[in-house]
């Protein structure tokens, strides 16, 4: 019997180079894109990879006719800070290419007579806090409220949430097949091995990162900043666990997900424990630090956990102690570049 086919849009970026090797593991043939050629180490995992952009109606269209996919995972954007610097790249990438692609899976599915699942990784760039008050009453958001973004990646990511919804719903109504649209808003993510570009939840990873290799750091936000984190392996085993969770136990179709909720302060405090001598200071970037004071302190979870069994391994002590400093030992020690 032939395998089941996942689509994964911007492959080669931070989330990919786990979940490329997860989606192999679990028995899918993986069918991968991205801007630029895969790295060895996750193109291994694939059946086909693709070099186009999302913008690129006939490439993607030929992805649908060559490989009929059974799962699309849309993880190509551009992130909030570049999305800042250039909101008209970021509207197309982020909203054109998403109405582009639902539309080819919302085909496939009529033609195919089955649903297309389709994997959105939103963000809790979708939330906007007016200001810093604000953000200390309002503890762990519900998905529910504050949903009035300050820039331009949160409006695209509530766009494509809105999308997705509307799309499930309405095949659902003509008792059609269509998309299976489910959707988590992720916090910071923090990976061993990779670095994100042109976020703006990036100094996590970034300060862990320099006091590996030795370097000094100038995080970008105040050191009483605070964000909801999780690493990179919880944020894949979340991602697969609502693809994989049966259609009754869902709820809601866009789900909070959290782990930890540090401030930056605390973040340097867990690198300097396992890398005494690391030189970390603060310099805020009044841009940068203005998006993030926008973002929730942290996240209310409890229907993720109740609906598909959300459950982090990892906690700051246990990301740092059990993941990223393992790996990242490891890494630079081999003398490897710094990650992209
Ligand atoms: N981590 C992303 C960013 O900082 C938000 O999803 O842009």
């Amino acid at each position: 019997m032939s395998k089941p086919v996942a689509f994964v849009t911007g492959a080669g970026g931070e989330m990919g180079h786990l979940l490329l090797p997860a989606l192999k593991s679990r028995g899918y043939d993986v069918v991968a894109l991205d801007l630029v050629p895969l790295p060895p180490e996750i193109g291994s995992s694939c059946k086909a990879a693709i070099e186009a952009s999302i913008l690129d109606a006939p490439a993607l269209e030929e992805v649908f006719r060559r490989h009929h996919p059974q799962i699309l995972l849309h993880l190509a954007a551009v992130l909030s800070t570049k999305a800042e610097k250039d909101p008209d790249l970021a509207h197309d990438v982020n909203t054109n290419g998403t109405v582009a692609l639902f539309r080819l899976a919302r085909e496939e599915a009529l033609a195919a007579g089955r649903n297309v699942v389709v994997m959105f990784p939103s963000s809790i760039a979708v939330y906007g806090l007016p200001d810093a008050r604000a953000k200390e009453a309002a503890g762990a958001v519900r998905e529910e409220d504050w949903v009035r973004p300050a820039g331009m990646y949160g409006i695209n990511k509530v766009y494509g949430e809105m999308l997705g919804s509307y799309l499930t719903a309405r095949a659902r109504k003509a008792g059609e097949p269509g998309l299976d649209f489910r959707a988590i808003r992720f916090p910071g993510l923090v990976s061993a091995e990779t670095l994100p570009s042109g976020g703006t939840s990036d100094y996590a990873p970034e300060m862990i990162h320099a006091a590996a290799q030795g370097r000094p750091y100038s995080c970008f936000v105040r050191p009483d900043t605070r964000l909801p984190f999780m690493t990179m392996p919880d944020a894949v085993e979340s991602f697969l666990s609502l693809a994989s969770a049966p259609a009754e136990s869902l709820t809601r179709r866009v789900y909070n997900i959290g782990a930890f909720s540090p401030s930056a302060a605390e973040i340097r405090e867990a690198a300097l424990e396992h890398f005494p001598g690391a030189e970390i200071g603060f310099d805020p970037v009044p841009a940068r630090q203005a998006i993030v004071d926008s973002w929730p302190a942290d996240v209310d979870d409890r229907s993720a956990r109740a609906d598909w069994g959300h459950a982090p391994r990892h906690g700051l002590r246990e990301a740092v102690r059990d993941y990223l400093v393992p790996a990242l030992r490891r890494r630079y020690a081999a003398g490897a570049a710094p990650a992209r």
